[in-house]
């Protein structure tokens, strides 16, 4: 009798039809899922299945394969709904986190002097909305990035209409304490957003116990296509927010006098929506699931730990997040890396050119956070499921080699 695995990722390569791909003829090694992730079999069969066999628009035709088309893209909605422990009617999906965000910032009718908390290491798209839709408050940082998250309490005040924060930064890869966070804002009446664009395909996530009142994820960095994201609100919050596109899809009436608003989730999803995008998304939240989000967050947080101790040995690599504690870094970890002549894009490219090893190089969406430490870019290494432990061993042995040319 064949025992079972003890850990269910150890095969997931093999689903991963990019993970083949070569460079110069030499097979590459994938550390850049942060940027955006492979998509495993299952998600493009889900993709091309729909183009093959349904290829109709959803909520409006009468005929079959629309009824059929309606059905999988509903469907895609409730396995995102129990991916992060939601009710259907509080996914809306967007194109991203970017526009979940936005859509959030645009309904909630701030004014300029109405203060969002952030932090400084929040990527754009968690930064940018509130800077243009109110006044965005950040708490401090350490010196190697951490942000101060005490200093949350303090900075409420009777301005604040909101608390916005990524759960994992997508440049330090640290797990924040969101439920400290939440907890704050909430003892004052106040809403909060998490950003889990980085963290929702490395932990499990449960928005009722977590109690967030709105909660965003991007597809693509999900194991799922590109073009497609959700928010997540709770249902009265979702209620009290104007929809900010307007057209088809979102009006259950629109007449000379009147018109009259779909329920939510459907009044944000204006127009002909990613019908395939959802339903890939779908089949990549299945995938994960059926993998046991515990083991995806054992594998990647294993990961983590690899990525620092090898940066660490490396003289010439500077970590960023470094006073991360042990166990709350998933498999990512941006670096400085000190070697005479070569800015850190150039490292991130002689990766690929030397190596074959994909990585980023530059300043990963979140300038600010750069621009308060004063540097002039990272390189940052990123894993997903289908890593392993010899991946990191490659990037560090390559590491080594351009930091003693
Ligand atoms: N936000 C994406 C990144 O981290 C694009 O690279």
């Amino acid at each position: 009798m064949t025992q079972p695995d003890a850990n269910p990722l150890a095969r997931t390569r093999a689903d991963f039809p990019l993970l083949q791909r070569c460079i110069d003829g030499r097979p590459i090694t994938h550390l850049d899922s942060a940027s955006t992730a492979p998509k495993p079999r299952c998600v493009i069969d889900a993709v091309t299945g729909f183009y093959l066999e349904h290829t109709a628009n959803v909520h409006r035709g009468v005929h079959v394969l629309s009824e059929e088309s309606t059905e999988l893209f509903e469907r895609a909605r409730q396995e995102v709904a129990s991916f992060i422990n939601a009710a259907p009617s509080e996914i809306v999906f967007t194109r991203n986190s970017t526009e979940g965000i936005n859509l959030v910032a645009s309904g909630l009718g701030l004014r300029e002097d109405d203060e969002v908390i952030v932090t400084a290491l929040e990527h754009h798209s968690n930064y940018m909305p509130w800077r243009v839709h109110a006044h965005a408050v950040p708490v401090g940082l350490l010196p190697d990035g951490v942000p101060r998250y005490e200093e949350i309490g303090g900075r409420l005040s009777p301005k604040t209409r909101l608390v916005a924060l990524a759960q994992v930064s997508n440049t330090l890869g640290a797990i924040a304490p969101v439920a400290g966070w939440i907890a704050a804002a909430h003892a004052q009446g106040i809403p909060a957003l998490v950003d889990a664009s980085q963290s929702a395909s490395h932990l499990p996530i449960d928005v009722r116990a977590m109690d967030c009142d709105f909660l965003v994820m991007s597809g693509h960095k999900l194991l799922g296509p590109s073009g497609i994201g959700v928010l997540y609100g709770k249902r009265e919050r979702l209620e009290a927010l104007a929809p900010y596109q307007v057209g088809g899809g979102m009006v259950k009436l629109h007449e000379e006098e009147h018109f009259v608003l779909q329920d939510v989730p459907w009044r944000f999803e204006a127009g002909t929506p990613n019908i395939e995008g959802a339903i890939g998304l779908g089949a990549a939240v299945s995938y994960l699931r059926n993998l046991g989000m515990e083991a995806v967050q054992r594998h990647s947080v294993k990961l983590g730990r690899r990525l620092v101790t090898r940066l660490r040995a490396i003289k010439g690599i500077e970590i960023l997040a470094d006073s991360v504690p042990d166990g709350q870094r998933i498999g990512l970890a941006t670096f400085i890396v000190h070697a005479p002549g070569l800015g850190q894009e150039n490292i991130a490219r002689l990766l690929c050119d030397r190596h074959q090893i994909l990585v980023s190089g530059g300043y990963h969406c979140a300038h600010m956070l750069h621009h308060r430490l004063k540097l002039e870019g990272t390189v940052r290494a990123s894993t997903h499921v289908f890593n392993t432990e010899a991946d990191i061993d490659r990037l560090a042995e390559a590491l080594t080699e351009i930091v003693e040319v």
